[in-house]
């Protein structure tokens, strides 16, 4: 192909950014040109900062799928069904090729529509759902190839990054925070996909797919996300000479592909600790490679945009290969739920009522379960005559931590449900 025609569906921060991309896309090292057919979005008349009035105007974006002009669909719509995956579907069935950004939809039904474009002899890229303009997908599927990779793990979501990083840095407060990484555009529109950890299990997932042969199961992910992690806590962990990210990991076991997402505590000389804001980076590590990490901006409208682009270029030359880089001959593997014994030492934070004892029974509640105290560090009571105290445990089963956690909890003496976060023991 010579000029590579799209129809873009979704208009939000993405759907402008390659707008802006396409415009000015002499400067970029496209093989050909590229044209758009037509764009749709929920409304025509919103404000947005690149002017849309020159291109043909869909009220429904499978109607653009469909459209006989459009040799490439662009859906940055986002959710994981309704329009989003009906409008990839009618692509795909009229045989355009698809270029994604939406993890979700990937996530939930990417070995579906695998099927479906493969069966349509179609290309499906989704360079731009996971880390945003961070080119870990391609690198996964096509350079590492020669890999066997074991893990592959990092910081997946920018919105969390940015959280944890800026309410330490400036002492603001978490809503304070969240409001504003949705002004810049790291968040998703729903936020809570991205606080809640959602967002970077459905890349997670994603990746471990790509990395192990696995068919995606997104019934085995563990997700826990940043919701109940306070600036207290970013605090007292940096005093204990800790930082506190939101990790993603897809491990290699003997039962199978154990993925999660779930806050860690880290050394501060730890290399994850030092990337900060809304930057997002993957570890892949592997034989005989031994371990290659890829940082960069991971959300926002121009870094994604990028991504798009990256793929939409590819698409001068069509494959039809598996989006997921499979083939028949490839060990497959399953993903399977992670196991509670798995040993490590623990971040546990607690806020104790000001009263004598208090700090005795916390210490009995973890020793009833083995969990044995290396640091500890209590502040003084604030005025509801609260003090946090925080410990790092030496190494003990997460079932152990888990279950001090719950004693803790049901003490008079404690306020509040404590928090609980594994350190990652790498330097
Ligand atoms: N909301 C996502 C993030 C955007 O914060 O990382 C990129 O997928």
């Amino acid at each position: 192909m010579k000029t590579v025609k799209l129809g873009i569906a979704g208009l939000g921060h993405v759907g402008c950014g390659l707008i802006e991309l396409v415009e000015r896309q002499t400067e970029l090292r496209l093989p050909g040109k590229v044209e758009i057919v037509g764009v749709s979005a929920r409304s025509r008349n919103r404000n947005r900062p690149v002017d849309i009035s020159n291109y043909r105007w869909f009220d429904d974006a499978a109607t653009l799928a469909e459209d006989p002009e459009v040799d490439v669909f662009v859906e940055l719509m986002g959710g994981s069904d309704g329009p989003a995956k009906f409008a990839v579907e009618e692509a795909i069935k009229f045989k355009k090729h698809v270029v994604t950004a939406n993890k979700a939809l990937i996530a939930m039904h990417g070995q579906s529509l695998e099927r479906q474009a493969q069966a349509a002899g179609v290309d499906l890229m989704f360079e731009a759902a996971v880390a945003g303009g961070v080119p870990i997908v391609r690198v996964l599927r096509d350079s590492l190839t020669g890999v066997s990779v074991t893990r592959v793990a990092g910081i997946l979501n920018g919105t969390c990054n940015y959280l944890t990083t800026q309410m330490l840095e400036t002492g603001r407060s978490y809503d304070a925070v969240l409001e504003e990484a949705q002004k810049l555009g790291y968040a998703e529109a729903d936020p809570t996909l991205d606080v809640s950890g959602m967002d970077a299990a459905h890349k997670a997932a994603i990746l471990a797919s790509i990395a192990f042969t696995a068919d995606l199961d997104f019934s085995k992910v563990s997700v826990k996300g940043v919701e109940t992690v306070e600036l207290m806590d970013l605090n007292l962990a940096d005093r204990l000479g800790l930082r506190i990210k939101l990790i993603a990991e897809g491990v290699l076991t003997d039962e199978g592909v154990v993925c999660r997402v779930a806050p860690m505590a880290m050394k501060t000389s730890h290399p994850l600790a030092r990337v900060n804001g809304a930057l997002n980076t993957v570890r892949v590590e592997g034989d005989p490679l031994g371990a290659v990490t890829l940082t960069g901006p991971g959300a926002g409208a121009g870094p994604t945009a990028s991504a798009v682009m990256g793929d939409i270029a590819k698409l001068f030359s069509p494959t039809a290969r598996s989006p997921f880089g499979r083939a028949a001959h490839h060990k497959a593997r399953t993903f399977v739920a992670g196991k509670s014994d798995e040993r490590s030492a623990f971040f546990l934070r607690a806020k104790l009522a000001d009263r004598p004892g208090a700090l005795a029974s916390l210490s009995e509640a973890l020793a009833a379960h083995g969990v044995s105290i290396d640091k500890l560090l209590q502040d003084s009571a604030d005025d509801s005559d609260v003090s946090p105290v925080a410990i790092v445990t030496h190494e003990c089963s997460r079932g152990d931590i888990d279950a001090a956690s719950d004693r803790l909890a049901a003490l008079e003496t404690i306020v509040g449900a404590p928090q609980v976060i594994q350190i990652d023991a790498a330097e």
